[in-house]
């Protein structure tokens, strides 16, 4: 593994994804750096909740009908691979050009959705998700993080590992609600609380699985602009310990907090590089995506 590679965060390559007659994504190409807050922007429907669907496995790519052929030798490379590791030789992974993510040195194209999340990458959505009828506090202790306490033999014998892991959550879930300051509202139910602080919470909820990928998908959406400069505070923060991958509208936003930006249309990355590139990108930017964007 090369010095860049080690300092790859995701590497998504040429990645499709139809839906119908809908090609949703055409061929689109990402690199994420370690500890960087990366940007996609682009307008409605370019793609880009799709782009992240297919990153976190949560919607398989497609395989363009050219390409058919390519998998069957995909495959047949997965065998190879397979050999290859268990004989103890350096495992060579071939990307064909079908596309590909890989996170870190994991490939994630061909896991579920359950096993992509266990592998330390883990998004928001756009529209936010929580219990209503439990607490902000209770919210973040059911967030999805290991437990010892499945499995029979963890029932009978190790009630007190158990009861200290649970101590241990709570004690993180208080330091999160500090993090974020909303420990006021902790008792409160996630019904009650107002968009804002839904967006918070979800934060939160991120936080309490401490992954190494964060996928935001419009953390800033319905929240006003004070909260939202607040949340990207606590976003970089986050960047000594995690890498962040972020969809975004706003594009005070995107140009003040990116290290890099990438700008989809129809499916397709348009252009790439820093807040500053793309800034006097801004022609190619305006003829592609209109002088809103
Ligand atoms: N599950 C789906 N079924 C059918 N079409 C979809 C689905 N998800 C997204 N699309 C279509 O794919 C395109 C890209 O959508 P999306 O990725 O949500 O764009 P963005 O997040 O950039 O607004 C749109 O034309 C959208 O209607
Ligand atoms: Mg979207």
């Amino acid at each position: 593994m090369t010095s860049t590679e080690k300092n790859l965060s995701l590497d998504a390559q040429n990645l499709h994804k139809y839906f119908g007659g809908v090609r949703a994504l055409e061929g689109a190409s990402i690199l994420v750096t370690k500890n960087k807050l990366v940007s996609l922007i682009g307008p409605n429907g370019s793609g880009k909740t799709t782009f992240f669907n297919v990153v976190t496995a949560w919607l398989e790519k497609t395989i363009p009908k050219e390409h058919e052929e390519m998998e069957s030798q995909e495959y047949s490379n997965s065998i190879i691979n397979w050999f290859s590791q268990r004989f103890d030789r350096s495992p060579k992974v071939e990307h064909e050009d079908v596309g590909h993510v890989q996170f870190e040195d994991v490939r994630i194209d061909g896991m579920n959705t359950h096993e992509a999340a266990l592998t330390g990458m883990l998004r928001t959505f756009q529209t936010t998700r929580n219990w209503p009828k439990l607490t902000v506090l209770e919210n973040l202790l059911v967030a999805p993080h290991k437990q010892t306490g499945e499995g029979f033999f963890n029932i009978f014998f190790r009630k007190r590992k158990i009861r200290e892991e649970e101590r241990r959550n709570v004690l993180k879930a208080l330091e999160i609600l500090d993090f974020l300051e909303i420990t006021h509202i902790r008792d409160q139910l996630g019904e009650e609380l107002s968009g804002g602080q839904l967006k918070l919470l979800a934060i939160g909820r991120l936080l309490m699985t401490a992954p190494r990928l964060i996928l935001l998908d419009e953390p800033m959406a319905g929240v006003n602009p004070t909260l939202g400069n607040k949340i990207m505070d606590k976003i970089l923060e986050l960047k000594s310990d995690s890498t962040i991958f972020l969809i975004e509208h706003n594009m005070d936003v995107v140009f003040n907090y990116s290290d890099e930006i990438y700008v989809m249309a129809r499916g397709k990355i348009i252009a790439q590089g820093t807040p500053k590139e793309i800034e006097t990108n801004k022609e190619v930017i305006e003829a592609y995506l209109g002088a809103d964007y």
